[in-house]
């Protein structure tokens, strides 16, 4: 009996030892049987970091790490070969960092003598997480930041939260992301109290030897809700000394404080618009407090519901481009990358095209709100690659910053699905370097995170690639958009007709569906959208002959009787999409049934379970959406031929 309890128990270990939760993310390299020797020119905590993880996982003889001051100051790095090992240098810590987990990443492969520099400056996480542990949007569990496990006033956190923020940090730094903003941008004015920057010190402490800073959402009207002050206006001279004063209390707990986050006058936040003063004048009074500490303030562009009755993705541009050149040098406008909010395809966001003298930087949804949460295996990266390849070369190497909103939670393997994973890396990367392929950085988390082999490799790299276009096309092809379940986003709603939303959150406002045809006119002849963008979009989306026809819903109003270029009816070529999506998601559910035998078997079954809960909901989007069109299509038919 005894024996067996022993067997049972030594079976338990082992198997727990081996149980693969995917908490190791794309980190799992080998150990190294020797600790690799490794030179450090110089002493730090970064230093120290780059100079553990070479010697704990690097199999290729010595290794130099230098600081070099006659590189850019830019966080690049250089990794070469020398008679005596690899050499790696960089004019900061933090760029040396990055050179080790490119030199593990690559297996030796990277040392190329080239210098690799980050395209974006700030290559930022937006954490959409609240002070009560929720987070919004977040399908990964509760929230990392466990702001109860902080002790302000000793000083002190819980191991739970210092090892996660360590792992957490090491899994940006290896990525190349050297910034996070800690709290939802519906900011709650709690953030500013004494109690919490405190608290905030005690995370920006754990993350900076990683190279990463602090940032903070503010809610606009904080002075006021925090019964400091009578008012908000940021001309009132109180207010700016409030700010003033906060900034420095800020400063003096985080000297590398980054600055602020804040979404201003849009959906129920408050903001400048409150006290008829614009998103300049809001944004450059925070500005003037940041500005002698070197902070900025990245002001979202995402506004709308004060031009009543205007058509909802115009709307920033109306209320930004007036504005264009009014803000201090140290703000940034974040917009997101489509005009609308984050659906599965969107034509990118005109601001681009109309404020020209503003510094502008991309807002990203790692998170998949709208393209089906952390259920749906769908890769992101060829959906940021298509923005990117729409904002003119020159613009984009302008740019300095990039913001991803991130999709991690205390759930074991941080963001739900193992392979929405895949999106936090694939953000880190392309913000390091936009023009690396989707293809090239599928391919390397895979080989990271799962295995190398290239049977492996091929099938998934492909079943990853095609994902995001499956699903636009059983949720929403030919440029439809916004028909989704109201206010949790999941699942199909296209009767979505609730009297007590805002109309710009209704289905029925969005395809337009009626006995006319289908879809959003807004050509010259519609609500001139088009107008906002430059040629030659405007004229392509414009004319209905030419607009492309993933777009052809978005921009334009189509009678069923229209024909597409393939000669296909509107709703015949509707219905081809959403077959063609569930199509897509079967042929995934059959190939990851081939990959068993390269994957272990709780990951396995996790992304399984999950494969055949996405194909579930893609045939749920399938046939509630085909039966609603189609009845409304067979009724005007019908009626057209009486
Ligand atoms: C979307 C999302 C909200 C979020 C908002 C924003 O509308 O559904 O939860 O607050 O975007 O980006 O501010």
């Amino acid at each position: 009996m005894r024996n067996i309890i022993f067997f049972l128990f030594a079976f338990f270990c082992v198997t727990k030892a081996i149980a693969e939760d995917g908490s190791r993310l794309w980190l799992r390299f080998d150990k190294a049987q020797n600790p690799a020797k490794v030179d450090v020119a110089c002493k730090s905590a970064t230093m120290d970091i780059a100079a553990g993880e070479l010697s704990d996982y690097w199999h290729g003889g010595s290794v130099a790490l230098t600081i070099d001051k006659s590189l850019p100051d830019d966080d690049g790095f250089r990794i070469s070969s020398t008679p005596e090992g690899v050499t790696i240098a960089s004019a900061t810590d933090a760029g040396v960092l990055y050179g080790v987990y490119e030199l593990l990443r690559t297996k030796g492969s990277g040392v190329s003598g080239d210098y690799n520099a980050p395209a974006f400056k700030l290559r930022i996480l937006n954490h959409w997480d609240n002070p009560d542990g929720s987070i919004e949007r977040g399908y990964a569990g509760k929230s990392i930041f466990r702001w109860e496990e902080i002790n302000d006033k000793k000083g002190t956190m819980s191991q739970w939260m210092r090892d996660h923020l360590t792992e957490y940090a090491r899994a940006n730094a290896s990525i190349g992301i050297n910034c996070a903003v800690l709290n939802n941008v519906n900011a709650s004015p709690k953030m500013l109290t004494t109690a919490y920057i405190n608290k905030v010190k005690l995370i920006a402490d754990v993350l900076r030897p990683y190279g990463i800073k602090v940032f903070l959402s503010v809610n606009f009207g904080s002075p006021k809700a925090l019964g400091d002050t009578k008012t908000a206006d940021p001309l009132d001279v109180n207010v700016g000394k409030w700010w003033a004063k906060k900034v420095k209390v800020i400063y003096r707990a985080i000297p590398d404080f980054g600055g602020f986050l804040v979404k201003a006058n849009s959906e129920g936040q408050p903001g400048p618009g409150d006290y008829n003063r614009t998103h300049a004048e809001g944004a450059n009074m925070l500005a003037a407090a940041l500005k002698p500490y070197n902070g900025i303030v990245m002001w979202r562009s995402f506004v709308y519901g004060n031009h009543k009755g205007e058509d909802r993705v115009k709307q920033a541009v109306s209320e930004f481009k007036n504005l264009d050149g009014k803000f201090m040098d140290n703000v940034i406008v974040q917009c997101k990358n489509g005009p609308l909010d984050f659906q599965p395809r969107e034509p990118y966001a005109p601001i681009f095209d109309q404020m020209k003298a503003t510094p502008l930087m991309p807002e990203f949804q790692i998170t998949q709100e709208y393209l089906g949460q952390s259920r749906h295996l769908v890769y992101l990266a060829p959906m940021w690659k298509e923005f990117f390849d729409f904002i003119p070369k020159e613009q984009l190497r302008a740019m300095t910053a990039i913001a991803g909103v991130a999709n991690i939670g205390d759930d074991t393997n941080w963001c739900g699905h193992h392979f929405s994973q895949a999106n936090w890396y694939a953000f880190g990367r392309l913000a390091w370097n936009p023009e690396l392929s989707s293809e090239e950085i599928a391919d390397e988390w895979l080989r990271l995170t799962f295995c190398d082999k290239k049977e492996f490799l091929l099938p998934m790299t492909e079943v990853m690639m095609s994902s995001r276009e499956a699903c636009v096309d059983y949720m929403m092809p030919v440029g439809l958009h916004h028909i989704f379940k109201a206010d949790h986003h999941y699942g199909p709603e296209p009767d979505g007709n609730q009297p007590h939303f805002p109309i710009e959150w209704l289905p029925i406002y969005y395809h337009k569906a009626d006995a006319t045809g289908i879809g959003f006119n807004r050509s010259s002849t519609g609500t001139n959208a088009t107008e906002q963008y430059r040629e030659p979009y405007r004229s392509l989306y414009d004319n209905i002959e030419t607009c492309p026809e993933e777009y052809l819903l978005w921009f334009h109003h189509v009678p069923w009787t229209y024909r597409l270029r393939n000669g296909r009816s509107i709703m015949h070529e509707l219905i081809v999409h959403y077959d063609m999506g569930v199509s897509e998601v079967e042929r995934y559910v059959v190939q990851w049934q081939d990959m068993r035998k390269y994957v272990d078997k709780q990951r396995f079954e996790e992304v399984s379970s999950r494969l055949s809960h996405q194909l579930e909901n893609a045939k749920e989007w399938r046939d509630v959406c085909t039966k609603y069109f189609q009845s409304i299509e067979q009724d005007a038919l019908l009626k057209q031929t009486k």
